[in-house]
């Protein structure tokens, strides 16, 4: 399973690459906003930092402002992916821009039907939101296997970036569904780390180690 990290953050970022966990990053409007830097800047040095892909949006509604937008962000990276909302111009971009050989990440998917129709107009990847769905009562990771299951009966290329991922538990459900990748925001990562256990254990093991150097002295 892939870890993308969900945020523009660079220090966020240099330490996720640094533990050899960011195979990839996504950014949205509101995540640059946070970054609080400019757009094109803060992708470009994202980009250096990463080897894998990383998404930018823009906010193109017609399928044309769309690929423009995207055109413009492919000139700043190589690795660079742009995301496209899922609407039917969103979806006649992916088309075009798929024919131009640009890789899309087509978000705020919130249901099977959305996935399939992604797919099937040759979206690189799908990004499902989980949390927004369990948010409102829903079931996100119900959403994720059966996308899965969709995508394996046709053997779409079509990669599923499990997004708006808010604790470790998400990252653990869709791993054992096989969701080819997670989007999660810095402080989830951290979590994926830690167990009190393992701190009890080490600090046990230590103790241990000193007491037997003193008698074998
Ligand atoms: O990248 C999009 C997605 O991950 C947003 O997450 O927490 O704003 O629902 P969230």
């Amino acid at each position: 399973m892939k870890f993308f990290l969900d945020t523009a953050v660079i220090e966020d970022i240099r330490k996720a690459v640094a533990l050899g966990v960011c195979d990839g990053v996504t950014t949205n409007p509101s995540l640059i906003m946070k970054a609080g830097k400019d757009h094109k800047q803060v992708i470009q040095e994202i980009a250096r930092l990463v080897d894998g892909p990383v998404s930018v949006e823009g906010v193109g509604e017609t399928a044309e402002e769309i690929v423009k937008e995207a055109e413009e962000f492919s000139s700043w990276a190589p690795n660079v992916v742009i995301k496209v909302p899922m609407t039917k111009e969103g979806i006649k971009a992916v088309r075009l821009l798929s024919a131009k050989d640009i890789k899309t990440n087509v978000t705020l998917v919130f249901s099977a039907s959305q996935a399939l129709l992604a797919a099937k107009s040759g979206a690189t990847y799908v990004s499902p939101f989980v949390g927004r769905l369990d948010d409102i009562s829903e079931d996100g990771m119900q959403l994720i296997q059966d996308i899965m299951d969709i995508y394996d009966n046709y053997e779409f290329d079509t990669e599923v970036i499990v997004a708006s991922v808010r604790d470790p538990v998400h990252v653990v459900e869709a791993a054992i569904i096989g969701a080819h990748i997670a989007t999660v925001p810095a402080a989830v990562l951290e979590k994926l780390w830690n167990h009190p256990l393992t701190d009890k254990g080490i600090v046990t093991f230590r103790e241990h180690h000193e007491k037997h150097k003193k008698t074998m002295q």
